[in-house]
């Protein structure tokens, strides 16, 4: 396992080489044979896992599909306390990873230990000690906000009174207008719903909280909004968190330590200042862009609207 700090900390959650494909649709014959598809290095369809093992039988690729490595043997620790980065360009398998240490997707190769619980072993401890907002949150499409977080937080034992009052403070800092507050969520706009998803997780107050992209598509002052309860959660509750996101200086001013995901590897994982330190040359102070795109030769843009948006279960 790979160690980036002090052995001395306390270890929130430990990946060991972890991997997990997918079957996906292979490409059509005629694009094979125009050429035009490049492979890429995350395709694992000739049967070779992440650390040069034979795939397993049942990861082999099914009849027209072909198996491609969302996360490639990554490995590392998150320490208590600590707010850690995941930054990636898209499809480098942060949503994967978020997903893996969540619970809702199991590794196919390597562990996961959420204090010390494994996610496998121990799926329903590992659920109540994390909470994620993603923007595929499930909510009670008819009800309100009101109705869906006080459900959310009688779940995790919260009172209604004390719930309603928090709900009400935090979504009024994320500006959400009071009459929204009691409407039925399917009228609202994405970013609207996205605001309710992340007051449920700060309402709950998990000891791990997974943000995929929590602030994408806010406006600037709730995504500040954001990162200031995510401070707060730390600072108050001893949370840990695991955050990604597309905003560099979100990364920079947020995270204590981050990990750049590159095809379902980590390229570097390093302090902001860590990660700088490496490109630094001739007095010329490097931005955490700069960093990025040295090390995978790609652009993080920032996504305006979420593409991999999928409609929102409905549940009424
Ligand atoms: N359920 C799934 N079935 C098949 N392939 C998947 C699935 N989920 C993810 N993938 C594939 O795994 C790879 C990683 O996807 P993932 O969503 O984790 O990336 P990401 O870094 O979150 O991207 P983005 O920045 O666009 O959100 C991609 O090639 C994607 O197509
Ligand atoms: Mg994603």
């Amino acid at each position: 396992m790979l160690e980036y700090s002090t052995p001395t900390q306390e270890a929130a959650l430990v990946v060991e080489h972890v991997v997990k494909r997918f079957n996906v649709a292979a490409d059509p014959w005629w694009r094979r044979w125009a050429g035009s598809h490049k492979a890429t290095s995350n395709h694992a369809a000739n049967g070779q896992s992440a650390n040069g093992h034979d795939t397993p039988p049942r990861l082999k690729a099914r009849r027209g599909k072909e198996l491609v490595t969302a996360v490639s043997d990554v490995s590392f620790s998150v320490y208590r306390r600590e707010i850690f980065g995941v930054l990636g360009p898209n499809g480098s398998g942060k949503s994967t990873l978020i997903r893996l240490l969540s619970t809702l997707l199991l590794p196919d190769e390597g562990a996961i230990t959420v204090f010390g619980l494994d996610v496998e072993r121990d799926e329903m401890a590992v659920k109540r000690l994390i909470n994620r907002v993603s923007v595929e949150a499930a909510f009670f499409k008819k009800l309100s906000p009101k109705e869906n977080l006080l459900y959310g937080a009688r779940l995790y034992g919260v009172s209604g009174k004390e719930a309603d009052r928090k709900a009400r403070e935090i979504l009024g800092r994320l500006g959400l207008r009071e009459s929204s507050y009691t409407s039925p969520m399917e009228d609202m706009s994405r970013g609207m719903q996205q605001k309710v998803a992340i007051a449920r997780a700060f309402l709950t107050q998990p000891v791990l909280l997974l943000l995929d992209e929590p602030t994408t598509g806010l406006d600037p002052r709730s995504k500040l909004e954001v990162q200031a309860f995510v401070n707060e959660l730390r600072d108050t509750h001893d949370a840990t968190i695991v955050i990604t996101t597309h905003d560099m200086n979100e990364a920079d001013a947020l995270c204590d330590r981050i990990a750049i995901l590159d095809d379902g590897r980590i390229a570097a994982l390093d302090t902001p200042e860590g990660l700088k330190r490496r490109i630094r040359r001739n007095g010329h102070e490097p931005t955490l862009e700069e960093v990025f795109m040295a090390l995978t030769g790609k652009e993080l843009v920032e996504k305006d609207d979420v593409t991999d948006f999928e409609p929102e279960k409905v549940l009424s």
